[in-house]
């Protein structure tokens, strides 16, 4: 099988990112740009980002998850600590998430630690959701390998039945991770591929470093 896509091209010419014009903090950019990307309306999810672990094979794995809050402190999202992906964090911290926004030619890369979050908090947020997605939670063991759709749907009708008329806790293993950033890089696209980067790197004493990358 053979498929060309040399031809695939696209000229990036809506934005431009000035390093004299961008805040101290990064989070600050992030915000500006998340808010501006929910105003476009035009990215369906603007919070799914690809989340990158090292495994416990060696080799790097990207997956997508969505991100549920943004504060000071880092990017949060909810999954099952005993996934693959739990299993990876749980022996190598440092992750990289990255957005790509097609609408705005904008792309974000961080790399942080990510650490369990307060059991509260994924408490909070696991009695935020539909039932049916807690019932999700309880009936599959992510990433565990199954014999059939059918063992899965049966997995689901018994979980069910066990919660009928109760309610769904919170299972133990599936929670929120906070992902604290130690470099974000924002990518702005630009004509003749000659795309604006800016980096962000936390130092010792706190503040960020601000630099241009070449594109
Ligand atoms: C748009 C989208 C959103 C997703 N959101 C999540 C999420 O928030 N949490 C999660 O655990 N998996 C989410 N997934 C599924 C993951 O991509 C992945 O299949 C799952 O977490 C198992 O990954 P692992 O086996 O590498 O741990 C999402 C997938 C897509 C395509």
């Amino acid at each position: 099988m053979e498929k060309d896509l040399s031809n695939y091209r696209k000229a990036y010419i809506k934005k431009e990112l000035r390093k004299s014009e961008v805040p101290e903090n990064p989070m600050e950019l992030f915000q500006k740009w998340f808010y501006e990307i929910e105003a476009s309306n035009n990215i369906e999810e603007p919070n799914a980002m690809t989340i990158s672990t090292l495994g416990l094979d060696g080799f790097p794995k990207n997956r997508v998850v969505l991100l549920k809050k943004f504060t000071w402190e880092g990017f949060i999202f909810y999954t099952n600590y005993l996934s693959e992906k739990g299993k990876a964090i749980a022996l190598n911290p440092n992750v990289c998430i990255s957005f790509f926004w097609h609408g705005a030619e904008q792309q974000i890369i961080i790399k942080g630690k990510a650490e369990k979050v307060a059991e509260n908090l994924s408490d909070g947020y696991f009695e935020s959701r539909p039932d049916g997605s807690k019932l999700g939670a309880w009936a599959s063991n992510q990433s565990e390998v199954v014999s059939s759709r059918d063992t899965l749907d049966l997995s689901l009708k018994a979980t069910e039945e066990k919660y009928k008329n109760i309610e769904i806790p919170r299972p133990d293993n599936w929670g929120g991770y906070l992902i604290k950033p130690k470099s974000i890089e924002f990518w702005q696209g630009r004509a003749n591929r000659m795309h604006d980067r800016i980096r962000y790197e936390l130092q010792e004493n706190f503040e960020w470093k601000i630099e241009r990358l070449a594109p």
